[in-house]
């Protein structure tokens, strides 16, 4: 970490002593005052519920300027990735730092590849399952399960153990997302079949059957690789967190990542897409176009409990950029599949219009986040909308594992441990 030119000093109006803090500058981004040693010098924590302030790592993997609307993986911009390179180069990217030359990019897929399957002994886990569950809570399951079948990769501590952590959950995510996608719905497990692109393959398993052959369309194929893209990786966020403090424990790294599928699946971070799904079908159900006005009063209304699920961001506070692309993109896939007309994604553009002009949202910088097109794609496709999150999973897998992997490299890493500030009982007796 690069010193900055500049201390930062915290005083007291009680005349205790003030403390000096050294400020460390990053490559962009706001300088971050360290307060490591603050305790030791003050007797004091500092206060921060929800990290509204707080960089609780040091990180060269994604960088966003919510500000301005940006997202870079490794220094470049989302929408030179999503319009020139596939899933596969950016997961290579985001783990190694590096775009793969040609002989790296082939290399690296082979290797993908080789690990598509899962052990047949997952399907009977997975048979344990009520055929009605939740994917996301099959998937939770189902990851987590993973340390119990893949011994050679479980040292946190080994730096190659942790590579082929990365290349299993890369590749078997596909697997274990459709197959819970089939035991829901009753149909046979598809096998992965190699010869397919990473998000081929995946639509083979999902919509494949073994009695005919299935063709990939190509349109549909960059949706989802896109989809992928867009959810690769997006630096300290709530799920990306989670495995990070999981991970601190030293914990087996696929037993991490099912920690962050489990914080995904909540309506306020990947769960959106399902919640913002749900909240155009309730909408249409109830009138569709000629009632937004009044769902928006209702949103507006704290009481009511109503928000605009795919709208907002705890960073974006100009625009999310991975929604520009999405927008593009649905406009792509219903051209595509004849959908031009869908009424929900019509719903969808006069919900965006009347909250890009309405004073509540202007002023709260409220606008249009990725989910709020992911999830019209999908439902174009073909994926089931409880699925939703799962395709998220599927995606974010690679950003987990890669933030989880420079975590245990870097060597001011330490055991995630929050202090608080104890307002309950002092000590008592019981009488
Ligand atoms: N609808 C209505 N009001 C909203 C919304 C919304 N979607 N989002 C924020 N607000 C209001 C909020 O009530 C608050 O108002 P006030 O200042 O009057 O109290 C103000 O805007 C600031 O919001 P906040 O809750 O303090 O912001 P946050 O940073 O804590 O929350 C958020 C960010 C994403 C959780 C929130 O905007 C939200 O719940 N959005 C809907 C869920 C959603 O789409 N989540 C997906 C995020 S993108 C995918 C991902 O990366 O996970």
């Amino acid at each position: 970490m690069k010193l900055a030119d500049n201390k930062a000093t915290l005083s007291f109006s009680n005349g205790a002593p003030s403390v000096e803090l050294p400020v460390y500058q990053g490559t962009v981004g706001p300088d971050v005052i360290d307060i490591r040693k603050l305790y030791g010098q003050s007797g004091m924590f500092t206060y921060d519920p929800g990290f509204l302030s707080t960089a609780a790592c040091q990180s060269a993997i994604t960088y966003i300027d919510g500000d301005k609307g940006e997202l870079l993986y490794r220094g470049y911009p989302i929408e030179q990735l999503a319009n020139n390179c596939n899933f596969l180069e950016t997961c290579y990217l985001l783990l190694n730092g590096e775009l793969p030359n040609a002989q790296e990019k082939a290399a690296f897929e082979a290797r993908v590849n080789q690990h598509t399957m899962v052990h047949d002994q997952m399907q009977y886990f997975l048979r344990g399952f009520r055929r009605d569950a939740h994917p996301m809570a099959v998937l939770t399951g189902l990851v987590g399960a993973l340390s119990a079948f893949y011994h050679d990769s479980t040292d946190v501590h080994n730096a190659e153990h942790r590579e082929i952590a990365a290349i299993r959950l890369i590749a078997k995510m596909p697997t274990l997302v459709a197959m819970a996608y089939k035991y829901g719905v009753g149909q046979p497990f598809m096998y992965p079949q190699n010869d397919l692109s990473y998000a081929g393959n995946f639509m083979r398993m999902m919509f494949g059957n073994p009695c005919e052959e299935y063709k990939v369309n190509p349109v549909v194929e960059r949706a989802l690789d896109r989809i992928f893209i867009l959810h690769a990786d997006h630096e300290q966020n709530a799920s990306t967190s989670t495995v990070r403090l999981c991970g601190s424990s030293g914990t087996n790294p696929f037993a991490a990542i099912s920690a962050g599928v489990a914080c995904l699946w909540g309506p306020a971070h990947g769960g959106a897409n399902e919640a913002c799904l749900n909240m155009l079908e309730h909408i249409q159900a109830n009138g569709g176009i000629a009632k937004v006005g009044e769902f928006m009063e209702q949103v507006k209304d704290k009481s009511s409990g109503v928000k605009l699920m795919g709208f907002g961001h705890r960073v974006y506070k100009n625009y999310d950029p991975r929604a520009k692309l999405m927008q593009e993109t649905c406009n792509e896939i219903l051209a595509e599949l004849g959908l031009e007309n869908d009424p929900l994604f019509a719903l969808a553009k006069k919900l965006e219009k009347i909250a890009l002009e309405d004073d509540y949202f202007v002023q709260r910088k409220l606008y249009p986040n990725v989910d709020f097109y992911s999830g019209i794609v999908q439902r174009a496709i073909g994926i089931p909308v409880n699925l939703f999150t799962g395709i998220f999973a599927l995606a974010r897998t690679v950003g987990w594992i890669a933030q989880l992997n420079e975590q245990m490299g870097d060597p001011e890493y330490k055991i995630g441990r929050p202090r608080q500030l104890f307002t309950g009982a002092a000590t008592r007796n019981v009488k």
